[in-house]
């Protein structure tokens, strides 16, 4: 796997960006945002491991779920410093990482949208949805907006198939999605 620094140490460059614009604006947010997040040290690392055995099996799920409780997402320093406690390769913990969608690989905005594509929301539109909300915020699934508001993501079952299409922001819970509802929820969440 790559060991390239985060994104949090590449800054966005504003310089082309004209003072005072929109754009120039939302690369400041974004770098402000991206200065906020928990920098990855042996602190932080032995605040994941906490209670854990590192020696013990089956403890990679919850370890990542620790993780992007300490980090907000999982950062590629932390999956280093993790497969190094844990003497486990790091393409191992990276891959199931990317396998569960519950995992973020990125800094994600201040409001994370999930949408349900699987199979009962998708009948009910889902997929029109997905695309409805991208091009409300500006982004593709798995974007996240300049100004760090939101992260779309799209995601497997969330329990509510009988009520399709469903979404989370955040920890909401949100059924029966039309346009018109989604423009509402989404003007909540700030
Ligand atoms: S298929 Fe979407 S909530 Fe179950």
């Amino acid at each position: 796997m790559k060991t390239t620094v985060t994104d949090r140490k590449k800054p966005v460059k504003a310089a082309k960006n004209k003072p005072g614009s929109a754009a120039n604006k939302a690369a400041k947010k974004t770098n402000a945002r991206k200065a906020k997040a928990p920098v990855v040290g042996p602190e932080l690392i032995d605040r994941v491991m906490e209670g854990f055995d590192a020696s013990a099996k089956d403890i990679v799920l919850p370890v990542l779920r620790r993780a992007q409780d300490v980090f907000g997402y999982i950062p590629e320093e932390a999956v280093l410093e993790l497969a190094k406690r844990l003497k486990i390769p790091p393409a191992h913990l990276y891959g199931v990482a990317t396998f569960y969608d519950q995992f973020l690989l990125k800094l994600p905005g201040r409001n994370i949208v999930r949408l349900c594509t699987n199979v009962a929301c998708n009948i009910q539109g889902a997929e029109s949805l997905m695309d409805y909300i991208g091009g409300k915020l500006g982004i593709k699934r798995g974007g996240t907006t300049r100004d760090g508001r939101f992260t779309l993501l799209e995601v497997e079952c969330i329990g509510a198939c009988g009520s399709g299409p469903a979404m989370m922001v955040n920890d909401d819970f949100h059924y029966e999605l039309t346009e018109k509802k989604i423009d509402g929820i989404l003007s909540r969440y700030r």
